[in-house]
């Protein structure tokens, strides 16, 4: 990646998590794998039969028309809509009946004291009062057991400063680059991160922001935390500025999250290695651990003003990021607890569900080529009639990494302390070191190594639990396994486990491919969508997903594009049961340059939220654009159309034409 002018990287942090790379994982375990797709499910056999019709890399003419002739005997589907047709454009389109209304943008008051948005003269503390950046994880809290009235809890992942910022990019050899950044800058971008919390009514049959609601808080880059669990108070987490190392100031990064079942808001940290800069002092003891962690990458300036950025300065702060964060949103002013019990990585997501035991089981992705799927189950129980004993679940209980093993079983391995390899004599003098280098940990248990795990969310009807694995290009053929059955996987695929005897606390389990994403009409993609999936339905990059209370599958993606397969991101429904299993059907797609987040659906089946995040990034490979996207040139003004207004990512509330349920 080009430098800029100040010697940081600020141009695509988007792009953070899909920088080019090896991967951080220097063990590359191979406790399955060396061995190759030895295990290809009869199930993913049939359905890779249309792709084994393609005999071209091409287009197959022959393929497309058994997918056309195949929709016939969609009548097992779950789904019933109009699916909108793949493309790219500059607005967002969903299907035919619904309709889908902005309900959040960046910028937006939530405070009535915040001023109205002026991307000309903003300012941190206008920032901090206002909806932020790059929406991501979409929850829902309903309040007093209200279907229409509860707080929706939104991360605010990352800034795109050539988007968000007047007069700062320039065109050198038809790049962006951008001019180096002010104090003012850092401090509004740091503001646009973390998360939003805020009242939301439904009236009228649409939902409308409460401006000052009693609950509305915004967390940025600088609310102040608590370090909670076994970590809290290692030397490991001190700093200058917090010699108890329970302090810290922040999240950053928060990518996908949860809701628990006691109501609170998760905000799982995830590429935290760009917001540090600076080298550790010569021969300092986190060197190997910040290199597992890829850290630092120097994409944002913030170090320049804020010490703590700054490994030269202050050689431990990265250590106090990369975890997973729990929010009593019922107190707006409550300390955010960084929950160290459930590891320190480049977390996704945190969804859970309750086990027959009442223990709490929360699925974990750690975000980066050839790492790991985790789960934490908790030591105590969870007690619906009780919140308070409820909120301190997160400190104590067991992180495990998974073993997807070759005949298709699964096994949970624990990461405790003095057991197995995890001694003393490895670097581990406590549990509080093995969760500060949780990867490194998880490299000793020969955990298999994945195709970039993102959301994990368990399904309580079925019993099931989806992992979204994006992609990863860098796997090599003699690193494919049967749970990462290609190599140069450029399109990702869906795994689904079945804990052993529907036990979401087991340490055991079984597993199949759901589906191989990617055109399944190009022989060479291999992928394995039914046959009864349209030109539209099929998709790549799965991202984030939602399971619905009828227990129904939803994936939205992250990297579709012009050039990579013809279509923008957007949510596909996708069946998981009976014969229409692997079907796919585009339900929402997002304006060009966007990825789409969320989604969430209501309890109520009547509301799916959906996030669209930086749309505008890109326009180059768009017919319609074909020049980098900026600021002052943008490839869309969505969702405003105003000249007058930048692009802003927007949370979209989308409903069925006069009410009823989706899908
Ligand atoms: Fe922030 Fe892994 O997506
Ligand atoms: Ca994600
Ligand atoms: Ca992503």
């Amino acid at each position: 990646m080009d430098k800029t002018v100040d010697g940081t990287k600020p141009f695509r942090s988007s792009r953070l998590e899909e920088a080019d790379g090896e991967g951080l994982n220097p063990t590359h375990n191979r406790t399955m794998g060396e061995i190759i797709a030895a295990r290809f499910s009869r199930r993913s056999f049939l359905q890779g039969s249309l792709a084994a019709t393609a005999i071209a890399a091409t287009v197959s003419p022959l393929a497309l028309a058994a997918a056309v002739d195949a929709k016939a005997s969609t009548s097992a589907s779950r789904f019933d809509f109009a699916e909108v047709v793949a493309g790219v454009d500059a607005d967002h389109h969903v299907a035919e009946g619904y309709d889908a209304d902005v309900l959040l943008r960046w910028g937006d008051r939530l405070f009535a004291d915040a001023p109205e948005f002026d991307p000309t003269a903003q300012s941190p503390e206008a920032q901090a009062r206002q909806f932020g950046y790059n929406n991501d994880y979409v929850g829902f809290i309903p309040l007093d057991g209200a279907d229409d009235r509860g707080l929706l809890v939104v991360n605010h992942e990352y800034t795109n400063e050539h988007l968000m910022f007047p007069g700062i990019v320039t065109i050198v050899d038809g790049e962006i680059t951008v001019a180096e950044a002010d104090r003012t800058r850092v401090d509004i971008e740091m503001a646009a991160h973390g998360g939003t919390i805020v009242e939301i009514r439904k009236e009228g049959g649409k939902w409308r922001p409460v401006l000052d609601g009693a609950l509305n808080r915004r967390i940025t880059a600088g609310t102040e935390m608590a370090l909670s669990g076994p970590a809290a108070g290692h030397d490991r987490l001190k700093t200058k500025a917090d010699p108890t190392g329970r302090r810290v100031h922040g999240t950053i990064n928060n990518c996908a999250g949860g809701v628990t079942p006691w109501g609170t808001y998760i905000m799982a940290e995830e590429n935290i290695h760009g917001y540090f800069m600076g080298a550790l002092p010569d021969g300092h003891p986190e060197a190997a651990n910040y290199e597992r962690m890829g850290i630092p990458e120097g994409t944002y300036a913030w170090g320049r003003f804020h010490d703590r950025f700054d490994l030269s300065k202050e050689p431990n702060e990265a250590n106090r990021f990369g975890w997973v964060v729990e929010v009593d949103v019922m107190d707006p002013n409550s300390v955010p607890k960084k929950r160290t019990a459930l590891g320190r990585f480049k977390h996704e997501g945190a969804e859970s569900i309750v086990a027959k035991n009442g223990k709490v089981v929360f699925y974990l992705g750690d975000d980066e080529r050839f790492d790991y799927v985790y789960k934490f189950v908790t030591a105590g129980t969870y007690d619906p009639d009780d919140r308070a004993a409820n909120m301190d679940l997160l400190d104590e209980g067991t992180l495990y990494v998974a073993r997807f093993e070759e005949d298709g079983t699964l096994e949970w391995l624990p990461l405790i302390h003095g057991e197995g390899p995890l001694t003393e004599e490895n670097g581990f003098a406590s549990q509080a070191d093995l969760l500060i280098e949780t990867r490194r940990a998880a490299d000793l248990l020969e955990a298999t190594p994945m195709d970039r795990p993102e959301d994990v969310e368990p399904n309580g009807t079925n019993g099931r639990v989806y992992v979204m694995l994006t992609n990863n290009t860098r796997r090599k053929d003699d690193q494919v396994d049967a749970a990462n059955p290609r190599a140069a996987n450029a399109f990702g695929h869906i795994i689904e486990i079945a804990e052993a005897d529907g036990d979401f606390s087991a340490t055991r389990g079984t597993w199949e491919v759901l589906l191989k994403c990617g055109d399944p009409s190009v022989a060479e993609v291999g992928a394995t969508f039914s046959t009864a999936t349209s030109e539209n339905g099929w998709f790549g990059m799965p991202d984030n997903c939602a399971v619905d209370a009828d227990g129904r599958l939803w994936v939205s993606t992250d990297g579709n594009s012009p050039k990579a397969t013809g279509r923008t991101d957007g949510l596909w429904a996708v069946d998981t049961d009976g014969e229409a299993r692997g079907t796919s059907r585009l339900f929402y797609r997002v304006p060009v340059g966007a990825e789409m987040c969320g989604p969430l659906m209501t309890d109520d089946m009547e509301t799916m939220f959906v996030a669209v995040q930086h749309p505008g990034d890109g326009g180059e490979d768009w017919e319609g654009f074909g020049r980098p996207s900026y600021y002052e040139d943008l490839s869309t003004r969505w969702p405003d159309f105003d000249e007058a207004m930048p692009v802003r990512p927007a949370v979209v509330a989308i409903t069925r034409t006069g009410g009823g349920r989706i899908g």
